[in-house]
């Protein structure tokens, strides 16, 4: 039965049990927060949220306060303000406040580009938050223009050592938002309290680094903090971000949905999409390393002998024509990225059977898997989203890391397991789920497959078999979640064990947009030998290219310094980045997921279709003359799905890593995950994975 109170001498209803600053903000009343975050519990420490209620002696909190029938609520008076104020003063005496008291503040803005340099050195502006700060837009509100207690600098040495974001102590509030948005994400407490009284500060236990401490570096704990104490090492000069984009993560098959930050044309950020609570350190801090990196194709390029030159787009077109229209069939080969979007890959497929009247469509991911493709082709057309998890009573994971690659699903495992759902991972080596499963399966070194067969017959040959077989029989609703290296190396295994149990499959794969390759035809191609023209689009170059080879290289990167060396003739041609080109992506379960143009592409970069749509065009050939990747979306929304089919990876592909990004290692755009342990020259990488 729902209750009524008054608030500011508004009659409102309200549900029992709901807050007085829930039942304000549904009526659109504000009420002043700092350590209020959405979708954490009430913390009750800033004290910014007082109000006052009549017949109550003191000042209690709205965050924390429930509302009871017939409460009369004061959300504003000269007594609350002059209250707030005075927290605020108490904790701006250690917080630096050159930003909120500096007599020229109003005029920064105008002279920000000026002066900048010279502010962030002597220590004016050095806080990346400007313009962004929760404290900073409380103060304006409050007025304040002094602090009037005696400040205490805490001379904090600013935390480098890791990856990815910096952390400044020394203008941390200790709102502790940033350790239960880490709690409430991982259950874990990497960032904790660390010492008492007025020495009380967050840091991690034992002073470990973050990296040892286990973080995952989802960056949910940046994006909580509402001053400048903690932030994206690669933004945090940029200021706030002039728009912001929706988009989809392009860096694995998860497809979970991105706000591109955008300042200045370029691309600064990338936070969670709306309704997200994080991201994978490779999509919350990977982009725009990725997107601005300087080794960014910009121009169009003729090779000859190793040398490059550059031409024009329109002689770009007629060369790759001639000596397209000069080729026979069985001579040409086009090999893509399973990072392309689902509108360059259908152009790709259609360009290679309507143009070169040719199969010859590879996906450079066909090395990776060999002649385990088909398997994890027909467990990805069985592949249920994530959301599968909502109603399973049981979840077998299978393989699945999830430390810093793939680490959402982590949160909605420890969901699951707090609504009672029992958790079985099966992996070799220390992992994610291992911490919190119950019961944990570890195979013998290559005895994985042997354990999920034996699972599949109910055979208790193996340790903990027996036990897993049993929560298997017992549940109504099993999940499989089939972790990357599984489903590259085991899909024969996974598929037996799937079938055997009749469990909903939810596969992960490493590649963003293989389901989108395989719905387009690629992995078809059969060409033993390598062909004399090569189409390579986001692929690497093979080795031993035919002395009389054309190739032609679309990228959005150089892949290597020495790339032209080995080509006799051949054409460069720039392509923009995901964040360039509106799209879409086919993600893990088979929806289709949007890519948006959210800046321009660099120089003279196009989009890839549109490269492949006007060679086509250039060749005299109809039904390529789009204008937009809207009409390709809507040509492609009209084909029909056929079951997938791939033939044997030919040896002359170049095998891509796991973490690859159009043909190169991410890692190799994204310094910060080298010191994560990715390593391309490594297959297995070091994970450490938090203490319990
Ligand atoms: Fe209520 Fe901080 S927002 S005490």
């Amino acid at each position: 039965m729902s209750v009524s109170i008054k608030i500011n001498g508004r009659c409102l209803s309200a549900e029992p049990g709901q807050t007085i600053l829930e039942v304000a903000r549904s009526h659109g009343i504000e009420i002043p927060t700092l350590c209020d975050y959405p979708g954490l519990p009430s913390h009750g420490s800033c004290r910014m949220c007082v109000v006052e209620i009549q017949g109550w002696p003191n000042t209690p909190t709205a965050c924390t306060t429930p509302v009871a029938d017939g409460m009369v609520v004061k959300t504003e008076s000269e007594y609350l303000r002059s209250l707030r104020s005075d927290l605020l003063r108490m904790l701006l005496a250690e917080h630096p406040g050159a930003c909120l008291f500096c007599p020229e503040n109003q005029n920064c803005e105008e002279c920000m580009i000026t002066l900048r340099k010279a502010g962030v050195t002597t220590g004016c502006r050095s806080c990346p938050s400007d313009g962004a700060c929760t404290l900073q837009d409380l103060v304006k509100q409050y007025g304040l223009n002094s602090v009037a207690y005696p400040v205490r600098y805490r001379a904090l040495a600013v935390e480098k050592e890791d990856p990815f974001f910096d952390r400044d102590y020394n203008l941390c509030v200790l709102c502790g938002r940033c350790i239960r948005v880490c709690e409430s994400l991982h259950f874990t407490h990497i960032p904790t309290y660390v010492k008492r009284g007025s020495q009380t500060r967050v840091g991690t236990s034992f002073g470990q680094s973050h990296i040892e401490a286990g973080c995952s570096f989802c960056g949910a704990c940046v994006e909580a903090c509402p001053t400048g104490a903690l932030w994206d090492k690669t933004s945090k000069w940029d200021g706030k971000p002039d728009s912001e984009a929706q988009s989809t993560c392009p860096f694995c098959s998860l497809g979970c949905d991105i706000r591109l930050q955008i300042k200045n044309g370029a691309v600064i950020g990338v936070l969670p999409g709306e309704g997200m609570s994080s991201l994978c350190v490779k999509g919350r801090f990977g982009v725009p390393e990725v997107v601005n990196h300087p080794d960014r194709l910009k121009h169009v390029l003729r090779i000859t002998d190793g040398k490059a030159v550059k031409i024009s787009w329109d002689e770009a077109y007629q060369l790759a024509a001639e000596k397209l229209a000069s080729c026979a069939p069985d001579e040409f080969a086009l090999v893509t990225s399973t990072s392309c979007s689902s509108e360059d890959l259908f152009i790709a497929r259609k360009f290679i059977s309507q143009v070169m009247d040719s199969d010859a469509a590879y996906v450079s991911t066909e090395a990776r898997y060999g002649s385990n493709l088909s398997a994890t082709a027909r467990l990805l057309a069985k592949s249920r989203p994530l959301d599968a998890l909502n109603t399973a009573d049981l979840i077998v994971c299978l393989g699945l890391d999830a430390q810093y690659s793939q680490s959402v699903v982590e949160g909605r495992l420890l969901h699951a397991r707090e609504r009672g759902v029992k958790i079985i991972t099966i992996h070799a080596s220390q992992h994610v789920p291992g911490r919190f499963a119950d019961l944990w399966l570890k195979p013998e070194p290559n005895g994985e497959a042997l354990m999920l067969s034996s699972l599949a017959a109910g055979r208790p040959d193996a340790q903990g078999v027996d036990s897993a077989s049993q929560l298997i029989e017992a549940a109504v609703n099993p999940v499989l979640v089939v972790g990357p290296e599984y489903l590259m190396r085991l899909p024969a295994a996974v598929e037996e064990l799937q079938v055997s149990t009749g469990a909903q499959l939810v596969a992960l794969a490493a590649e963003a947009n293989l389901v989108g390759a395989l719905q387009a035809g690629f992995g078809v191609g059969k060409s033993a030998l390598l062909p004399r023209v090569l189409y390579l689009i986001g692929t690497a170059l093979p080795q031993n290219l035919p002395s009389d080879a054309f190739v032609i290289i679309q990228n959005t990167h150089n892949l290597d310094e020495g790339l032209f060396a080995g080509i006799t003739e051949g054409l460069v041609l720039p392509m923009a980045a995901f964040s360039e080109a509106d799209g879409s992506l086919v993600d893990q379960s088979g929806r289709m997921k949007r890519l948006s143009a959210a800046v321009l592409p660099p120089g003279e970069a196009l989009p890839g279709w549109e490269i492949l749509a006007r060679i086509a065009q250039a060749m005299g050939k109809s039904g390529f003359d789009y204008r937009t990747a809207m009409e390709i979306s809507a040509e492609l929304a009209g084909q029909p799905i056929a079951p997938f089919k791939v033939n044997s990876a030919p040896e002359w592909l170049i095998c891509p890593s796991e973490h690859d990004f159009l043909g190169a290692p991410l890692q190799r755009w994204v310094e910060g995950l080298r010191e994560l342990g990715f390593d391309e020259n490594k297959e297995e990488q070091h994970v450490p994975v938090a203490g319990k």
